[in-house]
């Protein structure tokens, strides 16, 4: 695991957090949290029945098959815009076991490449952190790249014979920032295609997730398959009951208002604990103080937002029973003050540890458990509706030809 918090800025005076208002989200987002209902009047779960196979979790035959008909054929979240606030920055990262090399060039633009020189494929930039940088050289012969990925200085050029420069940029995969995260091709010879994300960008502009600041960023190695992490996510069954102790008693245990955007992604918007619609009409209220709204992005994002900041999760598959989780917090105002600094730090611990001890915890143990062969099935209700919602998507990404 690492995890990294930016080094506080000078102490500046104090400032009262920036409060989003409900009349600021997108209007999709505000019909769907106007439909839920008091605290009094919430509905019951609809009883379900639903199953699906143990060995979707533990088969490394249908893991293989979600790598190439969904990992390898749709764009995969690598990062957030957050990490690159200023142009001419560069991060390199590993995503999906590939080594990345995020940049922004002077315009603004964000590039993803592989991380290897094109001379022989050495690690070209090995400092993990995001930082300022027009080029980068390589440690091994220092050939020297651009943040454009063009190849710029070759030391001893003329000992190669007709080396073209022009021939031997960086290899980069296609790429886009969508909605305040960065997007990418892992396969660099796929046919690029952002249009599904579309259904997304109007909530999260609203949201102001391209204009967040990162706080902290943490990545969790797991010994679960990503779907099982992902499934906390997706329902609030388990948040009364595994939360008891932290959490819990912050939220309703009643069925979520759930939308399918774009045929893709799972919304689910629901009230905290005693949520009366009244709530809402309350001049200058904070909407976030009193709903909680939640996305699971196809294929891997989830995406969650609380009082003062949201949580981005990239879950990425490592193995059939093995996943990395990349967690940022990122927040609506900067840690630049002391009353910020503060609040973020607690919010920061609290929120890794409800993730981390709780939700990822319950995933590897249900991974153990599965993994002996104890039960062939997974049975899920209505309280997890969600969850077999989000695999009939993937289910129609598995079988598309
Ligand atoms: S491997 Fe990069 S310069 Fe030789
Ligand atoms: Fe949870």
């Amino acid at each position: 695991m690492n995890t990294t918090t930016p080094e506080a800025p000078p102490a500046e005076a104090i400032k009262q957090p920036t409060v989003q208002t409900l009349d600021s989200l997108s209007p999709d987002l505000i019909a769907a949290i106007r439909r839920i209902p008091g605290h009094d009047q919430a509905r019951a779960p609809q009883p379900l029945r639903v199953r699906r196979p143990a060995s979707i979790f533990t088969d490394p035959a249908h893991f293989a098959r979600e790598q190439r008909a969904i990992f390898r054929r749709h764009a995969v979240p690598v990062g957030v815009s957050a990490q690159l606030p200023e142009p001419n920055m560069v991060q390199a990262v590993k995503a999906y076991g590939l080594p990345l090399l995020l940049t922004r060039n002077a315009t603004g633009e964000l590039k993803v490449f592989l991380n290897a020189c094109q001379h022989k494929g050495s690690m070209l930039v090995e400092r993990c952190d995001a930082h300022k940088a027009g080029r980068f050289s390589c440690p091994y012969h220092a050939w020297t790249y651009s943040v454009d990925g063009k190849l710029v200085g070759v030391p001893r050029q003329e000992s190669f014979a007709d080396l073209d420069k022009a021939q031997h940029g960086l290899a980069r995969l296609p790429a886009e920032e969508k909605g305040g995260l960065i997007w990418a091709m892992l396969d660099r010879h796929a046919t690029p295609d952002f249009s599904k994300l579309d259904a997304l960008v109007e909530d999260w502009e609203s949201l102001n997730l391209p204009r967040l600041h990162l706080y902290g960023h943490k990545t969790f190695e797991l010994d679960a398959n990503w779907k099982l992490v992902i499934e906390p996510f997706l329902e609030g069954y388990h948040v009364q009951r595994l939360h008891a102790a932290t959490v819990g008693p912050l939220f309703a245990d009643v069925p979520t208002v759930s939308s399918v955007l774009g045929g893709d992604h799972v919304r689910q918007v629901s009230g905290k604990a005693d949520f009366e619609p009244a709530q809402l009409d309350v001049p200058g209220a904070s909407v976030h103080k009193t709903i909680t709204i939640t996305y699971l992005a196809f294929p891997n994002v989830s995406v969650i937002t609380s009082p003062y900041y949201v949580s981005v999760m990239l879950i990425q598959p490592a193995a059939a029973d093995r996943s990395v989780v990349q967690y940022y917090m990122l927040t609506r105002d900067r840690a630049d003050n002391d009353k910020a600094r503060e609040l973020f730090a607690r919010s920061y611990e609290m929120v890794l540890n409800v993730f981390g001890n709780e939700d990822f915890r319950a995933a590897c143990i249900s991974q153990a458990g599965l993994a002996s062969g104890a039960l062939d099935e997974m049975t899920y209700g209505g309280l997890e509706a969600q969850i077999p919602v989000f695999y009939e998507i993937l289910e129609r990404h598995l079988d598309s030809p």
